[in-house]
């Protein structure tokens, strides 16, 4: 069994400009290229993969007009990374395109293991990598997942607002995070189905949860941020150095 790894890294962080105030300096990279410590946040992510003994290949989706940049930083700052040969593709217009994009040039068996891992989650652990790939391999499906610690409303959206529609018992929800581990076969058939009904999903998962195939939740970690808002910088900061 071999073990693809696919990380979307083509996204705009519109979020991440759209919430910035005058408090911080702007940003010269979009996220995914934001430096932690001297080290692009997704150089940081794939070292995690890179270092992880059960991944065959690694296929990252990029803007068309960074991968060229991508590749000399690569080449000149992280040979280790280089080492692992890594695959750049062109992203698409949304995550799935991106993922999409990607696992059209994987060639796999039916029963080899696919993860996708968002770019901006550079604190992914080598235990949550395996945990997952061990998940998918026997259950077929499975992504990291954490507890939600606030109670959790259904809201319908108005003009003033937001009006709660009802209280979703905490028991019965978890928060989804990335790795997403799948065996070829099943991310692939929820894929096809996907395009063929103009399906999008936010995540791999929901993709093979409309396919019909169960996914298991491995537990996550708070620490497995995904840096969305400029806030999540400072968290980046303080995991960084308690890691
Ligand atoms: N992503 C991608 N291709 C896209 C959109 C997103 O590969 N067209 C990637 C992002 O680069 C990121 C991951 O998917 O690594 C998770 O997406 P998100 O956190 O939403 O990042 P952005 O889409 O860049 O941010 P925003 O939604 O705030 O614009
Ligand atoms: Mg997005």
């Amino acid at each position: 069994m071999k073990v693809f790894v696919i990380i979307p890294a083509a996204g705009l962080g519109t979020r991440m400009i759209s919430a910035w105030s005058g408090k911080r300096e702007k940003p010269v990279a979009t996220k995914q290229f934001t430096e932690l410590d001297g080290v692009p946040v997704l150089v940081r992510t794939l070292a995690n993969f890179a270092g992880s003994p059960d991944v065959s290949q690694i296929y990252v989706a990029l803007r068309a007009s960074e991968i060229g940049p991508f590749r000399e930083r690569l080449r000149k700052d992280f040979p280790e990374i280089v080492a692992k040969n890594p695959v750049l593709v062109e992203g698409g217009e949304h995550r799935q395109a991106s993922v999409g994009n990607a696992l059209a040039q994987v060639s796999a068996a039916s029963d080899d293991v696919v993860l996708v891992h968002d770019a901006v989650r550079p604190f992914v652990t080598h235990d949550m990598i395996r945990e997952v790939i061990q998940a998918a391999q026997r259950y077929g499906a499975a992504i990291a997942g954490v507890p939600a610690v606030d109670t959790v409303k259904q809201v319908e959206r108005t003009a003033e607002g937001a009006v709660i529609k009802a209280t979703i018992p905490r028991q019965q929800v978890v928060l989804a995070q990335t790795p997403q581990g799948f065996r070829y076969e099943v991310l692939k058939k929820a894929f096809d189905e996907a395009t063929a009904d103009g399906f999008a999903g936010t995540d791999e998962a929901s993709l093979v949860e409309r396919s019909g195939h169960p996914v298991m939740v491995v537990m996550g970690a708070a620490s497995n941020i995904k840096i969305t808002t400029p806030a999540d910088f400072d968290l980046a900061e303080f995991y960084l150095k308690h890691s």
